[in-house]
């Protein structure tokens, strides 16, 4: 029995009735199965272990996918690290009880007090990405009586991802160093004070299924390490980035036994500590956005739609919720939470949210069995970059987090309320 699947004609995750959830916490709201997050790490890490011993690599959790602190606790206890990218990560980090020793910060726009907090945490390694951050890391670093361990990011110039928005490795993307310009930046920052090389970085995009660009990558990586090594560095970490790809609809996920056996092949005989980072791949299919039908507008039973009319279902969730639809065309298969009988009429189906924009649509012409008022229905596939990128548009408070295990689940994230909202808001001395 998978995770997700039908008792009694009623959707579950793990064993609990996702109608339950809706009763008792409201819709829309995000649920996420703790079995799902533990095997997925475990996948990964079985097939790294496959490959390579448990001590040569870390698999530090981009947690910027899915950021409940519950959610990193979770992957934290099986042993998973931390990929930060801001101060708020951090901070997020230190309160799941991420030892500091398995955070690493990525990001091309540190701030200084964002460099601080990091210094005085003393977190495991600073990715940078291009030469002022270099600058005022070791400043920083210096007045604080500091020594920081850094890789620097390199830019590959390899094309890879699953859209436009999430390729990071191409020379004309703000992210890294390029590499033909790496090893005089090395050398630059070798000379700096409170600045300790240790490594070499990358990421190369999201959603990548297949192992071509990381081998070109790789191939670029291990060039890089022996001219950086025959130029007297230290290289004894590198940081392979992310991007594992995930199903959604019918891609085909990225094979981790055969991207373990590439790491062998290509990053192991560098010898040094290979930290990963994967986001999706851990969080992606453990979550879901449960959400209710508010109406139906043109009910296709009633006979009322006239050639050229579109069957809207409009849901409860909208784009402020899950922005990922609107933002990369992104596909999140919707299951109706009351199994459909044998023989239950389907319709082309639109189906949209509350927000006041022509983009707040989740799904064109989908064919679905028959829906009505008051039905629950799922986002699958909604656990990476969903909860974490919704906002308060149209005033619209964010909506719960909930972590199921087995048959018991519990609150992660309370719904907000519009009153925090506006308790966030002032009015200006000469408004009063
Ligand atoms: N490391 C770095 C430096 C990254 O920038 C990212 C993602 C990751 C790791 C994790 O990548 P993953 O394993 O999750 O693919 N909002 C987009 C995805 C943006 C990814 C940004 N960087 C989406 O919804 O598809």
């Amino acid at each position: 029995m998978g995770v997700y699947h039908y008792k009694n004609s009623e959707l579950h995750i793990e064993d609990v009735a996702l109608s339950r959830i809706a009763a008792e916490v409201g819709t829309p709201v995000y649920c996420y199965s703790f079995k799902m997050l533990q095997d997925n790490y475990h996948a990964l890490s079985k097939a790294l272990r496959g490959a390579m011993p448990a001590q040569d690599f870390l698999i530090a959790y981009a947690c910027k996918a899915g950021s409940n602190i519950a959610l990193m606790k979770a992957l934290g206890d099986e042993g998973a690290g931390a990929d930060i990218v801001s101060g708020g990560e951090l901070e997020r980090a230190k309160a799941a009880g991420i030892p500091a020793d398995k955070i690493v910060y990525s990001g091309v726009g540190k701030s200084r007090a964002e460099m601080a907090a990091a210094l005085e945490y003393g977190i495991w390694q600073i990715n940078v990405e291009s030469v002022p951050e270099l600058d005022l890391l070791s400043q920083t670093a210096a007045e604080m009586g500091k020594t920081v361990r850094i890789a620097l990011r390199v830019n590959p110039d390899v094309h890879a991802g699953g859209h436009e928005k999430i390729s990071t490795g191409r020379k004309q993307d703000k992210f890294g160093i390029d590499i033909e310009k790496a090893p005089e930046i090395y050398d630059y920052a070798a000379k700096l004070p409170g600045i300790e090389i240790a490594g070499a970085a990358m990421h190369i995009g999201s959603q990548i299924a297949e192992n071509a660009p990381f081998k070109d990558a790789f191939a670029r990586m291990a060039t890089l390490v022996a001219r950086l090594r025959a130029s007297g560095h230290n290289i004894s970490r590198i940081d392979i980035g992310g991007g594992f790809g995930i199903t959604y609809k019918d891609e085909k996920p990225m094979d981790l036994e055969s991207f373990a056996a590439l790491v062998k092949e290509m990053i192991a005989p560098l010898g040094c500590q290979i930290i990963l980072e994967p986001g999706r791949a851990l969080v992606g299919n453990a979550g879901l956005l449960l959400s209710r039908v508010l109406y139906i507008k043109n009910c296709p039973s009633e006979g009322k739609i006239g050639a050229g009319e579109r069957s809207f279902v409009i849901i409860d969730a909208a784009m402020n919720d899950l922005i990922r639809p609107t933002l990369y065309n992104a596909y999140h298969p919707l299951l109706p939470v009351r199994e459909a009988a044998a023989g239950t009429p389907e319709h082309a189906y639109d189906i949209v949210g509350p927000v006041c924009e022509t983009g707040d649509t989740f799904m064109t012409g989908e064919k679905l069995p028959e829906m009505k008022r008051d039905d629950l229905a799922a986002f699958m596939v909604s656990g990476a970059y969903g909860a974490v990128m919704s906002s308060y548009y149209n005033t619209r408070a964010l909506v719960p987090e909930v972590l199921v295990k087995g048959n018991e689940y519990a609150v992660i994230r309370k719904r907000h309320d519009v009153a925090d909202i506006l308790a966030m808001e002032q009015f200006p001395n000469w408004l009063k």
